[in-house]
């Protein structure tokens, strides 16, 4: 396994953000729906998204993914998808109801836990029940089989799951009928997901609200699609710019999805200009600490908490973040207060309490944004940080060294 070298720098320079690892792969696992000719640009190259294709070509697609492309042909034959590609990657388990759609059954592996939490599938498996599907957990996998649906079903889900929200859209857009889901996940991801199905011929309203309704056609057609940008990853270099104090454009971006980044930014001290595809972001001087309130769409998101948590590491004053979304999502913050950062969990909340600084030594990454947090730690604190378990980040941040070292970081990945 190998690791980062970071050594302390201040970031300056623009930085090109990439296609989004989040959509790309719900996208993917939608192509199974058409067997015809099917083209998705702007593909991160990432080992989540090469899971994906390996999911998708072992049951029967013709996959080809060259220069963020990814062309697809073919019907799928296998109903099978084997522990080994599920444990790689929780979003595995979006294949299960639209294979079943197809061949009429499926089988899945049961995507294990992780070092962000307990992430059970209990909301998919509520909502393909709901669906007509009879579902069987044995041996650590999940069986289903198509059955009868009504004509109108309504699926209300606990919380608003953004895996679920993705593989229940899917699954019915191909089944006759009206599904509606309430309480679904608000995530520009989902309208990417949308948009996509519909642009095949789907019958699809209401992402990027509470309800969405799915209006089932008998087939999808093939044509190409452009996965939109990737927010958490211009977040996670708008938060090392701001936080090494350096200042750059974060381009090729979607401003509006990040609103509530930009606040907390500005609010903590940071100057930020928001253009039409691209937002400049200034870092010098002091910041200030600020309470924030981890929530799915449109609140912060969990996926730039760890990011968020070393900017304000170092910022003065008392700083509380409530993570609401993965109540133990907390184990980078062992890894900061190795770093001399003081952060205490109390109850689910981050208690910071600001330092003057961080000093680099060696830590380990438990997860993909983790890692990254631990990247932007490694820039800001005084000497040489080495970040392990580099598999991480390369499932998630595609050509990250090259990024930061385009913005003048000194980076090094040791292989
Ligand atoms: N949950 C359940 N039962 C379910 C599904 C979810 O209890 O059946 C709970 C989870 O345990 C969690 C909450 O609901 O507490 C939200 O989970 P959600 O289903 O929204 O998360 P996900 O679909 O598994 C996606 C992203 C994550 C991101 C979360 C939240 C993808 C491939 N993954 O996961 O991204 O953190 O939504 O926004 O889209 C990452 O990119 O690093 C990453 C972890």
């Amino acid at each position: 396994m190998g690791y980062f070298k970071v050594k302390n720098s201040i970031l300056n320079g623009n930085v090109r953000i990439s296609g989004a690892k989040n959509s790309a792969l719900p996208i993917l696992a939608a192509t199974i729906l058409s067997s015809e000719k099917l083209e998705i640009e702007n593909v991160p190259d990432l080992l989540d998204v090469q899971t994906m294709i390996e999911i998708l070509r072992k049951i029967g697609k013709e996959v080809i993914f060259e220069n963020n492309k990814v062309t697809l042909n073919g019907t799928v034959e296998n109903h099978v998808v084997p522990y080994d590609l599920v444990r790689k990657m929780r979003a595995s388990f979006n294949v299960a109801g639209p294979l079943a759609v197809i061949l009429g059954e499926s089988k899945v592996s049961l995507p294990g836990g992780c070092a962000i939490g307990v992430r059970p599938v209990d909301y998919h498996i509520m909502g393909l029940k709901k669906l007509g599907f009879e579902v069987e957990i044995a041996h650590g996998e999940v069986y289903i089989k198509k059955g009868k649906k009504e004509k109108e079903v309504i699926i209300n889900l606990p919380f608003p799951s953004v895996g679920a929200t993705e593989h229940l859209m899917t699954t019915a857009a191909l089944m006759e009928g009206i599904t509606v889901i309430e309480n679904a996940a608000m995530e520009p991801e989902i309208v990417d997901l949308q948009n996509f199905l519909n642009s095949l011929g789907a019958k699809i309203q209401g992402a990027g609200s509470r309800k969405i309704v799915i209006e089932g056609v008998k087939s999808l057609n093939g044509r190409s699609y452009k996965v939109m940008p990737d927010r958490i990853e211009a977040g996670t270099y708008a938060i090392a710019i701001a936080a090494t104090g350096g200042k750059g454009y974060i381009e090729e971006i979607i401003p509006e999805h990040l609103e509530i980044l930009w606040e907390i930014l500005k609010e903590t001290g940071t100057n930020v200009t928001i253009e039409k595809n691209r937002v400049f972001v200034d870092g010098k001087g002091k910041k200030r600490g600020i309470n924030i309130n981890i929530q799915p769409y449109p609140g912060f998101p969990t996926d730039l908490q760890p990011q968020i948590l070393v900017y304000l590491s170092l910022a003065d004053g008392v700083s509380m973040v409530v993570e609401n979304v993965f109540k133990n999502r907390f184990h980078h913050i062992d890894e900061l207060v190795r770093m001399g950062a003081d952060i205490r969990v109390v109850d689910g909340t981050a208690i910071v309490n600001g330092v003057k600084k961080l000093s680099g030594t060696k830590v380990e990454g438990t997860d993909l944004r983790a890692t990254a947090a631990l990247i932007i730690a490694g820039l800001v604190a005084e000497g040489t940080t080495e970040v392990h378990n580099d598999f991480h980040v390369l499932r998630g941040y595609e050509n990250i060294v090259e990024k930061i070292r385009h913005l003048n970081g000194e980076i090094e990945h040791i292989v």
